[in-house]
């Protein structure tokens, strides 16, 4: 039986401010987390080939974009650093320095604008000379418990530099329960964790590793700690584990592809998810405006917006300024 014509789902569509009143979803500036990739030097914008529109930028530059994202309305950005090729070593030591570039750009960003959250990401990948997250065996496999111990120094590092938000995103088991007691015990109670909890072994992250200068060194591939595309139920046993162990909030990693896993997230935990929009899929996108194919400003708002209503408290994406400044307008 029809309802129509008494019912007319389009009747609330027909006017710009029925449908602003009927939105069941909002997003907003505030709903973004702005990934950034660091640089040495002084004065140094470098271009990302893979990732049109992205660069690296030097500290002092960070601390420009520090301001341009709480102009913004931005509450937070997300660093990660291209280590100079001559600090790069098998066990990834750099990480540990309490004077690498990650540890230098996050003061200076506490220091200059100190609203703006900072999340640092914990894994070796940036810092070691083969491109893995992680400490190898002979056999070239990422050994989990060693690389934990690393790593557990690696987040007290960038908590004493300041960071605000620690998101390992290497997928070694037991970390999140490791980096929390090590800063309960430094008494650092309020550094939230972030946790990479469901992040897949994805053909998205290619631009990412070329920005941060792992993709040439890379052997293999890292099958053996991030999740197969396959599955679903195991996102859910990684979510409830580094839920257990002490994380504030959770990643879903790449974003759109898995939706369905930050919708079964959201629903069983009812925690903070967070999506990340990989470079991958930044690039998908520009690659599609320079072709013709789609509207940026549309699609880039149209994707961010999927996250939220799937769930998500908010999204890291390299589209942020610009989505931000869209929204803020
Ligand atoms: C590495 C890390 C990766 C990303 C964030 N942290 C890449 C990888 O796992 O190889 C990818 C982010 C992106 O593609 O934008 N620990």
């Amino acid at each position: 039986m029809s309802h129509y014509p008494a019912l007319r789902l389009r009747r609330t569509r027909a006017s710009a401010w029925s449908r602003r009143l009927h939105a069941e979803t909002v997003l907003t500036p505030a709903d973004l987390i702005w990934p950034l990739f660091v640089s040495e030097g002084e004065g140094v914008e470098e271009p990302i080939a893979s990732l049109p529109g992205v660069s690296r930028w030097s500290v002092d530059n960070i601390v420009a974009r520090g301001k341009e994202a709480r102009d913004a309305g931005i509450p937070c950005i997300a660093l990660f650093p291209n280590t100079p090729a001559g600090l790069r070593s098998e066990d990834g030591r750099e990480a540990l320095n309490p004077d690498n570039l990650m540890c230098r750009a996050t003061r200076a960003l506490k220091d200059a604008v100190p609203e703006v959250g900072v999340l640092t990401d914990v894994a070796l990948d940036p810092y070691t000379a083969h491109g893995h997250d992680g400490l190898l065996d002979e056999a070239g496999y990422v050994l989990n418990d060693k690389t934990a111990d690393m790593l557990v120094q690696q987040a007290l590092n960038q908590a004493a530099a300041g960071a605000d938000v620690i998101a390992p995103s290497d997928m070694m088991d037991g970390r999140i329960g490791l980096i929390r007691d090590a800063l309960e015990a430094e008494n650092r109670i309020n550094v939230q964790i972030m946790s990479y909890a469901a992040k897949y072994a994805s053909g998205f992250y290619g631009p990412f590793r070329d920005a941060v200068g792992s993709r040439g060194l890379l052997k293999g591939d890292k099958k053996t700690y991030q999740m197969d595309s396959a599955n679903a139920e195991e996102a859910i046993r990684e979510v409830a584990l580094d839920l257990a162990e002490g994380a504030d909030s959770v990643m879903v990693k790449p974003g759109l592809p898995y939706l369905d896993i930050i919708v079964r997230v959201k629903s069983e935990f009812g925690v903070p998810v967070f999506a990340y929009q990989v470079s991958g899929e930044y690039a998908m996108i520009e690659a599609a405006v320079a072709a013709g194919a789609a509207e940026r400003d549309a699609v880039v708002l149209e994707t961010l917006m999927a996250f939220k209503r799937a769930g998500c408290s908010g999204v890291l994406t390299y589209h942020a300024l610009h989505a931000a400044r869209l929204l803020g307008a």
